[in-house]
């Protein structure tokens, strides 16, 4: 039987050694099974470490592993799209146990080692398996082209991409995609439109500073380029079922998903209210589409909002949330949220704190 809790509390106390731990682990693997340094990208340094944090997290809570079999299969499905083989898991495996006992020190025991070693064995042969099932069925990764890339400002574009074969996703969901220009860089977007005939999506991306793939797919990718996309994932945004109201709170491109749901709502219409916000004006950039939707159908209506207004464009003034909150349109809706991770924060206690009922509040937990 493995304790759980010793796990937990034995992962918290390596966690605090911060980016120390990624360091350990990475060096460990690569010296160790030099064939998974292909699968990372170049520069580990400006990686954004994903895999140990999850790894120690995911690992430790096998206590609760019914209840996210469904998300770990989804993991194990995506991990094709790294080159992540059967192969590899063994490898990662004893990096962690490594990396763990180093952190560990005196605290560090035979028990603890056996059951890290028996959690990871069952987390990652879900995962594999998942892996090994969907090889028969769907590809590891879609090559997508860039059909249309529409410059909207200097910071944001919207891209089409048209998959060599169709790539199924629910409104709401996301992908993740790596361009040949940050090779093995992986960032996941929205798609911004309920599935096409042709398969085609649009994607919003946003150009943060200092971003590594953000700023490429803005500035540097062309039509005629190919990305490497991922498989849709993510329950978070996608529509709940029912006939009463929604709510869209949505800041700079958490706007794409919300089109997405629009359109899907078209087929079913219910009364959707899209507050989105961005700080200035010139931030939303794709207002004039938006308003074209809610001029089409009389069930929407779309409230655009900033943080400032120094030319006096007459747009209200606040967040998406205070305002939908203020106008009562949360009241009874499903309440759907995206934006970046700190106005998604900031909007849930805000929802929360006027009496919103969590189960009414929907959002993608980012990891970020
Ligand atoms: C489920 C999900 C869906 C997403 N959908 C979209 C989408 O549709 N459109 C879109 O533009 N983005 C979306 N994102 C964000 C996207 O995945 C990237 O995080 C973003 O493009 C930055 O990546 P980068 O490689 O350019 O920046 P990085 O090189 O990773 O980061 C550069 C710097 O910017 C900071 N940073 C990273 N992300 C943000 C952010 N969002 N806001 C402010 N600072 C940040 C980092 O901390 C770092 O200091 C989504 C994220 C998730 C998790
Ligand atoms: C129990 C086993 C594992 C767990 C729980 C796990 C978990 C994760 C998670 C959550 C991410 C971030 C995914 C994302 O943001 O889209 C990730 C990324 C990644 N994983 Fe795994 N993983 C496991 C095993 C492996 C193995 C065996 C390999 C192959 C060597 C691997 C290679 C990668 C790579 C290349 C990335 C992308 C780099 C990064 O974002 O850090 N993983 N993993």
């Amino acid at each position: 039987m493995i304790d759980a809790e010793r796990l937990k509390k034995n992962w918290s106390l390596v966690a605090a050694h911060g980016d120390q731990v990624p360091l350990y682990f990475y060096s460990t693997l690569f010296l160790t099974h030099p064939e998974t340094r292909d699968l990372f990208p170049m520069n580990m340094a400006a990686q954004r470490d994903k895999l140990v944090t999850a790894l120690g997290a995911v690992v430790s809570n096998v206590d609760t592993i019914d209840e996210v079999v469904p998300v770990l299969q989804a993991l194990g499905r995506d991990h094709r799209k790294f080159g992540a083989l059967r192969g590899h898991y063994p490898a990662v495996g004893e990096a962690l146990v490594a990396t763990l006992e180093h952190f560990s020190g005196q605290h560090w025991t035979p028990a603890i080692a056996a059951d890290w070693v028996a959690a990871y064995g069952l987390v990652s042969a879900t995962m594999a398996d998942a892996a090994d099932a969907a090889a028969h069925y769907t590809p590891a990764w879609w090559d997508a082209e860039i059909v249309a890339h529409d410059r909207r400002d200097l910071e944001t574009a919207v891209l089409t991409l048209a998959p060599g074969t169709r790539l199924d996703y629910a409104p709401g969901q996301s992908v993740s995609l790596c361009t040949n220009l940050r090779p093995r860089v992986w960032r996941h977007y929205s798609p911004a439109n309920a599935p096409r005939a042709d398969g085609t999506f649009d994607l919003h991306v946003r150009s943060v500073d200092g971003g590594q793939v953000s700023s490429a797919l803005v500035s540097l990718v062309r039509p005629g380029d190919t990305l490497r996309v991922g498989p849709a994932f993510g329950s978070g945004l996608t529509l709940r079922h029912g006939r009463g109201p929604v709510a869209m709170i949505a800041g700079g491109t958490g706007v794409a998903p919300m089109k997405a749901l629009i359109e899907q709502l078209s087929i079913a219409p219910r009364p959707t209210s899209l507050y989105w916000g961005a700080r200035t004006p010139a931030g939303l950039y794709c207002l004039d589409d938006l308003q074209a939707l809610a001029a089409a159908y009389d069930w929407l209506e779309v409230v655009p909002c900033v943080d400032e207004d120094m030319f006096g464009s007459g747009i209200a003034i606040g967040s998406p949330a205070e305002l939908a909150v203020a106008h009562g349109r949360c009241n009874g809706a499903d309440v759907y949220v995206c934006g970046p991770p700190g106005m998604v924060e900031s909007s849930r206690k805000h929802l929360a704190g006027s009496g919103i009922r969590a189960e009414a509040i929907h959002f993608e937990p980012t990891g970020e």
